[in-house]
C-alpha cells in the first residue's frame, strides 16, 4: 500500500513576504488594520492612557498570538478590535469596515461577524450546551430547523456530539471551553478574538483547543488573534506581538523551522544540543502531516527517516501470520524509525496514525550527524533501542 502520507511546509501568504504590500493598498484588503491607535479611560485626575500609538495588521487567514504582561492593554486591545469598545482615536478596520465613529447598532452589525473566545467562556447557564450555542445563530439566522441542525453539527465537530444536552455545569472545565469555541464559530466568523483561551485547562485539553482553532481557520481562511500567556502553544501561529505598557513593541514572523525549535527544545532526546545546531536540525526536519488510519511505514520497508511526534498519537503494529498485534502506542514528544537507520536493517513493524497525527521526519544523513554530535541524543536513542529490542 502506498504512504497516503503529505510532506508540507505551510507557503507563506503573499503578503506576508512582500512588505511592501503592508501599505494602503494592503491594508483595505486585509482582516484587522490597526492605525495610530490610542486609548484612554476615565476622566480628570483619574484620566489614564493605556494604549499608545498602535500599528497593527493581520491578514486574512493569519494567526497571530499576542502576549505581555499583565496590564499591558491586550484586553483592551482586543475589546476595540471587537467592538466591544468605541474607538476614541485613530484608526480600526475589520474586514474592510472602519469602526471609527459608527453608531452602537453599526457596531452591533460589526460584532456579528466576529467570534469571541474568553477565558470565563461566559456561557449561559441555564441554558443546555446546544442552546448555548444556538444562541450565536439567532442574530442571524430564523430557520429554526437550520439552527438546530448547525448548533449540533458544530457541536459534533468539537467532540461534544454526546453532550449537547448537557449544561455548564455538568461539563468539565475543557468541554465547557470547547461549547464556547463552538459557540464562537458556528456562525462561521471572519475573526476570531480569543482572550486567553486555554488559560485554565491542562496541556492536553489546550493542545485541542487550539489545534481545533487552527484547523477552522486553515479550512475557512479565517483570522485569529489569540492572547495568550500558555507558551506551550506558540507554535499555532504564524506571527506572535508583543505589548508592554500600552504598546506593541515586536512583531515577529515565526517560520515553521523556529515553531519546530520550539517544539525540539522541549523534547528531551534533543535537550543536549546547542541552540545553533538545534536550529539546523530544526530547519532539516520535514513535516509529515497524516489523518487517522494512515500508514507512515510499513513492516520490511526500507528505513530511510526518524520520526518525533509532534502532536498525535501512532501505534506500532507487529503483523504476524498468526494476525497483528499491537505492541505500543507512542504520543507527543515520542519518536520513532530509529531502529531501521541504526542497524540498516529493514523495518521490523508496521507504524500507523491512531489519531490525526503531525510528525517531524529526519532522513538518515541528518539523523546520523546529530547522533554524532549529541551525546545526550545518543544516550537517548541507546537506551530505547535497548527497551524496544528486548
Ligand atoms: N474599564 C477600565 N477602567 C479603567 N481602567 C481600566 C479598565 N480596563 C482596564 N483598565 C486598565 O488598563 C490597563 C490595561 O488593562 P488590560 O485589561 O487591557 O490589560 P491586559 O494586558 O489584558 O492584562 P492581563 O494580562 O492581566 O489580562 C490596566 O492598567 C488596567 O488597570
Ligand atoms: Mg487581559
Amino acid at each position: 500500500m502506498d504512504l497516503p502520507v503529505t510532506k508540507q511546509r505551510p507557503s507563506q501568504p503573499a503578503t506576508r513576504s512582500n512588505p511592501a504590500l503592508r501599505g494602503e493598498a494592503f491594508a483595505a484588503n486585509c482582516a484587522i488594520c490597526v492605525r495610530n491607535l490610542n486609548h484612554t479611560f476615565g476622566e480628570g485626575e483619574l484620566k489614564k492612557q493605556v494604549l499608545f500609538n498602535n500599528e497593527l495588521t493581520l491578514a486574512r487567514g493569519e494567526i497571530v498570538i499576542m502576549t505581555g504582561p499583565s496590564g499591558s492593554g491586550k484586553t483592551t486591545l482586543l475589546t476595540l478590535l471587537g467592538a466591544l469598545r468605541t474607538v476614541q482615536d485613530g484608526s480600526i478596520t475589520i474586514m474592510g469596515r472602519e469602526l471609527r465613529g459608527l453608531s452602537a447598532q453599526q457596531l452591533g452589525d460589526v460584532r456579528r461577524d466576529i467570534g469571541f473566545i474568553f477565558q470565563a467562556h461566559n456561557l449561559f447557564t441555564s441554558l443546555t450546551a446546544h442552546q448555548n450555542v444556538r444562541m450565536a445563530l439567532e442574530l442571524k439566522e430564523t430557520d429554526v430547523k437550520e439552527m438546530n441542525r448547525r448548533a449540533e453539527a458544530m457541536l459534533e465537530a468539537v467532540g461534544l456530539g454526546h453532550r449537547i444536552h448537557y449544561k455548564p455545569q455538568q461539563l468539565s472545565g475543557g468541554q465547557r471551553q470547547r461549547v464556547a469555541i463552538a459557540r464562537a464559530l458556528v456562525h462561521n466568523p471572519k475573526v476570531i478574538l480569543a482572550d486567553e483561551p486555554t488559560a485554565a485547562l491542562d496541556k492536553q485539553s489546550g493542545r485541542d483547543v487550539v489545534n481545533l482553532l487552527r484547523k477552522f481557520a486553515r479550512e475557512n481562511l479565517t483570522t485569529i488573534l489569540l492572547v495568550t500567556h500558555d507558551n506551550r502553544i506558540l507554535d499555532v501561529a504564524d506571527r506572535i506581538v508583543n505589548m508592554v505598557d500600552g504598546r506593541i513593541i515586536s512583531d515577529v514572523m515565526i517560520s515553521e523551522s523556529q515553531a519546530i525549535c520550539e517544539f525540539l527544545r522541549r523534547v528531551p532526546l534533543f535537550s543536549g544540543l546547542l541552540p545553533d545546531t538545534l536550529t539546523k536540525v530544526a530547519d532539516q526536519m520535514e513535516l509529515v502531516e497524516c489523518k487517522a488510519g494512515d500508514v507512515v511505514f510499513r513492516q520490511g520497508d526500507v528505513g530511510d527517516n526518524f520520526y518525533l511526534i509532534r502532536s498525535g498519537e501512532a501505534e506500532v503494529v507487529l503483523e504476524k501470520s498468526t494476525g497483528n498485534e499491537t505492541v505500543a502506542v507512542l504520543d507527543e514528544g515520542k519518536f520513532f524509525g530509529e531502529m531501521a537507520l541504526e542497524t540498516g536493517e529493514p523495518r521490523k513493524a508496521t507504524v500507523r496514525a491512531k489519531t490525526d497525527l503531525h510528525l517531524c521526519a529526519l532522513d538518515k544523513t541528518e539523523y546520523e550527524s546529530v547522533r554524532q554530535t549529541s551525546a545526550t541524543f545518543k544516550e537517548e536513542i541507546g537506551k530505547v533501542l535497548f527497551e524496544r529490542q528486548r
